[in-house]
């Protein structure tokens, strides 16, 4: 596969030669700079991931990306792609590509963001069954209860929407974010929790779930089509109910 040499800038140019170009962030020791990369993609995988993977085996080995699993599940390929947060292994390329981490993250290089935050939140939640059954007991649930959960379960915690919201990048040290929230109310759904009352209170303080405004950017960007932003607005809704 060979690189064309070049600027060439105008999709029309770059269609009929069946080329793309790909404008990358880049940041290393505190500089940042955007490189420019024109690829042939006869021959090359489709998705925005397969760029960068041939631009790191073919063009400049020192590109910095996280991937894994190249099919939408694992949530390492999150990126801000053409100006919207999504992952990359299910992004298709176009002509022209520009391509940014995760924005308003600290950037630990080039299109890797740290997510050290995130993390330590998600675990605050205790994302994790809370019940005293005996090991060996089944918990069962209704096929209703069960239902509960779709819609909720199926987030990779790629973290597209809490950095789509601007909550989350001007209070991020105190706001939970969409991601986080909406899988606290996951397990506050879940019939078989038994800690419903206190994962509520928990959650219950003006920075933690109220500095979410229902901007909705988090439902619009999220790759795997779920619905932060209205899970947000039932938990509220339930904490209203229940606590207040
Ligand atoms: Fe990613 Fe969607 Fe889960 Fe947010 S809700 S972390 S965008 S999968
Ligand atoms: Fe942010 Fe989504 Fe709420 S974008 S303000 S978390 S509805
Ligand atoms: Fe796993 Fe993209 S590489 S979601």
């Amino acid at each position: 596969m060979s690189i064309i040499r070049g600027p060439l800038r105008h999709s029309a140019t770059l269609s009929a030669l069946k080329a793309t170009e790909f404008r990358v962030y880049r940041s290393s020791k505190g500089k940042t700079r955007m490189d420019t990369f024109i690829m042939e993609r006869n021959g090359m995988g489709p998705m925005v991931l397969d760029g960068l993977i041939h631009i790191k085996n073919n063009m400049d080995g020192t590109l910095g990306f996280r991937r894994s699993c190249r099919e939408g599940i694992c949530g390492s390929c999150a990126m801000n792609i053409n100006g919207k947060n999504t992952l990359a292994c299910l992004c298709p390329i176009e002509d022209n590509m520009v391509i940014y981490p995760l924005p308003h993250m600290p950037i630990i290089r080039d299109l890797i963001p740290d997510m050290t935050n995130f993390y330590k939140q998600y675990s605050e939640i205790k994302p994790w069954l809370r019940n005293s059954n005996k090991k060996g007991v089944e918990n069962h649930q209704t096929i209703e209860e069960r239902n509960k959960l779709d819609g909720m379960y199926e987030c990779i915690l790629c973290a597209c929407c809490s950095t789509s919201c601007p909550s989350y990048w001007w209070n991020s040290d105190q706001y939970l974010g969409p991601a986080v929230l909406m899988q606290a109310y996951r397990w506050i759904e879940d019939s078989r929790d038994e800690d419903t009352r206190a994962r509520m209170e928990q959650l219950d303080d003006a920075m933690k779930l109220y500095r979410c405004k229902t901007i909705m950017n988090c439902s619009n960007t999220c790759p795997k089509g779920l619905n932060p932003g209205k899970a947000i607005g039932e938990l509220k809704k339930r904490i209203d109910e229940e606590l207040h």
